[in-house]
Formats: C-alpha cells, sequence, structure tokens
C-alpha cells in the first residue's frame, strides 16, 4: 500500500477516537451522577489508546521523515517543525488522559472546565497538524520521494508490523 495512504488512514482513525471521546464529554455534562462515572470510566480508556495509538503513529512517521529531510536538504525546516510538534502533541494527550484520572479518582463530578480546555487543545492541534501533513508535507514527500524511496518507506512501514491500526479497526466495528 503507498505509505502515504497508510498514514492518512492512520490520522482518520486517530481523528474518530478524538471525536468520540469528545462526544463523551458531551454526554458527561449532560448526565446525572449514576452515569458520570460510567462515562468517564470509557473516557480514560478511550484516552489511553489515544495517547497509545499517537506514539505508534508518530514513530512510524519516523520511518518517512528522515529520508525527507534528507532528500529535502536546506529546505526541510517544515519537516523539522513537524517532528517538532509530535512530542507537544503527545504532552497534550497525555494531560487530557490525567485529567480524566483525577476526576475519576477524587469523584469529581462538576468540575469538567479543565478537561474541556485541555480536549479543545488537543483537537486544535492535532487536527492542525494532521492537514498540514496531508496538505503540506504528503505532498511534499510525493514531490521529493523517488519511487525507490517510496518502496523503502514502505517496507520500513511493515517491518514497524504494529501498525496503528487499532484505532480503524475499532471505527469499523460498532
Ligand atoms: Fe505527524
Ligand atoms: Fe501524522
Amino acid at each position: 500500500m503507498d505509505p502515504l495512504a497508510t498514514l492518512k488512514d492512520e490520522h482518520s482513525g486517530i481523528l474518530r477516537l478524538l471525536y468520540s471521546i469528545d462526544r463523551q464529554l458531551g454526554w458527561l455534562e449532560s448526565s446525572g451522577p449514576d452515569m458520570f462515572q460510567r462515562i468517564l470510566g470509557s473516557m480514560r480508556r478511550k484516552s489511553g489508546r489515544l495517547s497509545h495509538d499517537l506514539q505508534v503513529h508518530f514513530q512510524r512517521e519516523n520511518a518517512l521523515y528522515p529520508i525527507l529531510e534528507k532528500r529535502m536538504g536546506p529546505d526541510a525546516e517544515t519537516v523539522r517543525v513537524m517532528r517538532q510538534e509530535h512530542q507537544q502533541l503527545l504532552d497534550r494527550a497525555l494531560a487530557v488522559r490525567s485529567e480524566i484520572s483525577r476526576m475519576v479518582v477524587s469523584g469529581d463530578s462538576v468540575r469538567t472546565w479543565g478537561l474541556v480546555a485541555l480536549l479543545q487543545e488537543l483537537r486544535g492541534g492535532l487536527s492542525d497538524h494532521m492537514s498540514r501533513e496531508e496538505r503540506v508535507l504528503f505532498w511534499l514527500a510525493e514531490l521529493w520521494l523517488s519511487r525507490v524511496d517510496r518502496k523503502r518507506v514502505s517496507f520500513d512501514l511493515s517491518q514497524m508490523g504494529g501498525r496503528s491500526n487499532s484505532s480503524l479497526k475499532r471505527s469499523l466495528s460498532p
């Protein structure tokens, strides 16, 4: 499979997972105390999965970025910026997870605004990062990578085995 298409599929899976956490936040805010903890528990599991899937996805992008940086030489600033954003996004995903855990542990069913703000930050950062990747970076990759380069990236991705498709699979099941 085309390596860029594979990475795009992973974006969709990750965003779907994030949107489903977002939807649950809406239910959380309109639910009574008994449902609150159940929804929160499910949000905690999903946010754990989100952090994991993000980490795997960013590792897999390391099959593409270094070779692209090499081919682009001094023009590779965009690639470097995108790589730097990975750590920031992972930190934001972890912050969401920690806030949900705090609410579970403390039985807090009132103060949701912290979580609302953290989720908003993560959603903004992640959708911006991924859309820039798809519109700019993958386009540059089409331009700069040779057929052999692409084959190599494809091969490296397949060798990483743990394709970050757990979200994709889940999104296909009810
Ligand atoms: Fe990325
Ligand atoms: Fe990405």
